[in-house]
């Protein structure tokens, strides 16, 4: 793991501009703050959602139900604590379906498995813990049914159009009427997701600056955090939510024999949520081998669950 982590983190801030991979953020603090994250009035993605599942899981059963064994694979499964409400529904009719979360945080996964084995106990769990690419392999294995869940808006965190590709390789690697169940974060008023992004406790601004942290405690680096601020943007006609990093003044980092030179000012891309418009996400459907089955919103139409099968 390390030996990637330095050679991701090396790569980024050699770049122009300089960028550090979002995946990362997730160790042991980061889990932790983006466990806080969720529970922000700002962060309303974690409630939209919330209410979907809670709402509308036995329509989601019912228009998924292959009527034979199926596993469910999902990828960025974090704590579960959305997914637990669909799959206690699922169990309420069938027992016979394994559940797969992948995610890359391991202390994530303790905390899915902890719960699930004492309020899920039916449940035939199946913890993975890897980045999705690997995971994407995994699925190409199985010759039951599936059914992929991508929740919680992690498709927006592809950097240059990186979710067509990714939902490609995904189609690739499973069957013509294997179903994918897909979080959205819907495009609404530019304030409301800037704020989501932005929240007035300054949990989302640690959630950045912890990547700095962790560069130091796991690669020696000697990233003067404080000298870094968080710099949130939303581009309402992209959908792009974006936070940088900005250097407070010229510095320099060092780390594996390397130096990295920071001007006053200087951005470091650490981010990338992207948002979506109903028509976005028919294109991202059509153009990646899949139909949309149907589309489940909350009250406020602020996020969508979209199924698809694949074609
Ligand atoms: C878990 C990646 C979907 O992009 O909204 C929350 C992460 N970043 N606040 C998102 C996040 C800042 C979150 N995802």
């Amino acid at each position: 793991m390390t030996d990637t982590f330095l050679v991701d983190i090396v790569a980024g801030l050699t770049r122009s501009p300089k960028t550090l991979p979002s995946m990362y953020f997730y160790n042991k603090a980061g889990s932790k703050l983006f466990q806080t994250i969720m529970q922000l009035p700002e962060y309303y993605l974690t409630k939209s959602e919330y209410e979907i599942l809670d709402t509308q899981s036995k329509d989601i059963y019912n228009d998924f139900n292959p009527h034979k064994k199926f596993e469910i694979v999902e990828f960025g499964a974090g704590d579960g604590s959305k997914t637990k409400l669909l799959l206690k529904e699922i169990l309420n009719h069938t027992e016979d379906f394994i559940y797969s979360p992948v995610d890359i945080s391991d202390t994530a996964l303790k905390g899915l498995t902890q719960s699930f084995e004492k309020e899920l106990p039916k449940l035939n769990l199946n913890p993975i813990n890897d980045d999705y690419f690997s995971a994407l392999d995994e699925l190409k294995s199985k010759s039951t049914t599936k059914l992929v869940l991508f929740m919680g808006s992690n498709v927006g965190n592809f950097k240059d159009d990186g979710e067509i590709d990714f939902l490609k390789k995904m189609r690739a690697n499973i069957r013509g009427g294997d179903f994918a169940l897909i979080g959205f974060d819907l495009k609404k008023d530019p304030r409301i997701i800037l704020d989501a992004y932005n929240d007035k406790s300054g949990v989302t601004r640690e959630f950045n600056l912890n990547l700095l942290r962790r560069i130091n405690e796991e690669l020696g680096a000697d990233f003067d955090v404080p000298s870094y601020e968080h710099y949130p943007t939303y581009n309402p006609i992209s959908g792009e939510a974006s936070s940088y990093l900005i250097s407070l003044k010229d510095q320099t980092v060092r780390f594996s024999d390397k130096v990295f030179e920071f001007k006053y000012g200087e951005p470091i891309f650490m981010e990338i949520s992207k948002k979506y418009s109903d028509t976005d996400i028919t294109e991202l459907a059509e153009s990646t081998g899949f139909e949309i089955v149907k589309n489940y919103y909350d009250c406020k139409h602020y996020f969508v669950d979209s199924l698809w099968r694949a074609i």
